[in-house]
């Protein structure tokens, strides 16, 4: 694989961007915004209450009309099968004071709810899930919220940025403490805004532990803005493996958002002898900004756990694929959150990896991967998962037979020119209709 590729932009950053601009007060402009599936269902949710939007290709211009110009859906918000979408929005919501029904997919109704209307509760919010689950019911509210102080039972920057949306309309401030480095863009965007947000790590009873504290704004205001959002190291992360495993490549990739917290998978490739250059080219609305040039490696086994496994958390699937294309032993475990993604993805990278002949353990939180340096090839499954529907057909490039991936149309949920790009690059990919 050769060649050099800018990629849209970051999928967190992108439901950020949207979600602020519509709860701002006057015309905000977004470039180099990423237009797939998950993204469409939040901009599916700001027209259902009335904040309108247009995009003009990979421009999305919002017209916010502040948290008082929001309107209550006349039916529930369909949030497909984004939890980010629902999440952030629940806390948005929820600070607004509006009555909404928060659903989505059969797999979206899958994930775990609690975790974001127990704290909210304890913040006066009147909302109930459906067992644990979507859909969530939120009533009208005309009170302020309360201050909340909260320890995160794990660490999830969907749950902080909800309380952090929901904490704008506190009384007081709201401090959150989590077990693990999340994902800081809510902090680093509201911080952008004027928004009193402050980030650092503190030691109790001997543990690390990550606190955030918002000081709750005087008034309930965001000033419109403008933000050319950088490209998604999520995605980079399939192009990087594609090239790490195919011999004789060289790629680069340019303009990734490069934030420490999103910045696991290059340590635990890196680790695992990749050759992996990273040029910092400065900083874009807060986020640090840089170009990946990549090449072809041996790679060995690694262990990853603890914080790593935070900084990395959606790319196991391309991890995964790394490891199959290592020598010798790789290790993941502290992982279990990853049962809770699109998909099992302990549970479902295992199975489908045995199927191209890994010899893969699962194990209760991760899996024991004995890598052989390469793949068979073989017939998988995506489980209606984007990354795992990209990170099985990056393990076709470089395995001895061919690999067909039923359900890969998924990908284009977060990475919709998955296939052109990768070809682009040289990668050996068709995509054909599947039977029936
Ligand atoms: C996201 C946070 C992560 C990640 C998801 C996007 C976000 O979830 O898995 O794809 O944009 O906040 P958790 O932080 O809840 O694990």
């Amino acid at each position: 694989m050769h060649g050099s590729t800018t990629l849209a932009g970051d999928k967190s950053l992108a439901h950020r961007a949207a979600l602020l601009a519509g709860l701002a007060n006057g015309e905000s402009c977004i470039d180099n915004y990423l237009v797939a599936g998950v993204t469409q269902a939040l901009l599916g949710a700001l027209t259902a209450v009335s904040v309108p939007w247009k995009l003009e290709g990979k421009r999305l211009v919002v017209q916010g009309r502040g948290f008082s110009g929001l309107t209550a859906a006349e039916e529930a918000l369909d949030c497909g099968n984004s939890a980010t979408t629902l999440r952030l929005l629940a806390g948005a919501l929820a600070a607004a004071g509006l009555p909404a029904v928060l659903d989505g997919s059969a797999g979206l109704r899958r994930r775990p709810m609690g975790r974001i209307v127990t704290p909210l509760q304890m913040m006066g919010v009147d909302i109930q899930a459906t067992e644990g689950h979507a859909p969530l019911t939120l009533a009208r509210s005309e009170r302020p919220l309360r201050s909340l102080a909260y320890r995160l039972p794990v660490a999830s920057a969907q749950v902080k940025s909800c309380l952090l949306l929901a904490g704008l309309a506190a009384e007081g401030s709201t401090r959150l403490v989590e077990p693990g480095p999340s994902r800081d863009h809510t902090e680093r965007m509201l911080r952008s805004l004027g928004i009193s947000v402050t980030s650092r790590q503190i030691v109790e009873n001997d543990e690390i532990l990550y606190e955030t504290q918002l000081e709750s704004p005087l008034r309930l205001e965001l000033p419109p803005f403008s933000i050319t959002l950088p490209g998604d190291i999520s995605s980079a992360a399939f192009l990087i493996v594609a090239a790490l495993i195919t011999p004789g490549s060289e790629i680069e990739i340019r303009r990734v958002c490069l934030n420490p917290t999103r910045t696991g998978i290059i340590d635990a490739l890196r680790e695992m002898g990749a050759q992996i250059e990273v040029h910092q080219a400065g900083e874009q609305h807060g986020e640090p900004v840089g170009n990946l040039l990549v090449r072809y490696s041996r790679l060995h086994g690694t262990r990853v756990e603890g914080p790593l496994v935070v900084r990395m958390i959606d790319e196991f699937p391309a991890f995964t694929i790394a490891a199959a294309y290592a020598e010798g032993v790789t290790t993941v475990s502290q992982a279990e959150e990853l049962r809770l993604k699109e998909s099992d993805r302990i549970g479902a990278l295992c199975s489908q990896l045995r199927l191209l002949g890994a010899k893969v353990d699962e194990t209760p939180d991760g899996f024991v991967l004995h890598g052989e340096g390469g793949l068979e090839g073989g017939g998988v499954a995506a489980h209606g998962d984007h990354r795992l529907a990209m990170a099985l057909a990056v393990a076709g490039l470089a395995a001895a037979k061919p690999v067909a991936v039923s359900g890969a149309e998924a990908f284009s949920e977060s990475f919709p020119d998955f296939d052109a790009v990768l070809r682009r690059l040289g990668g050996c990919i068709d995509l054909e209709p599947e039977p029936g």
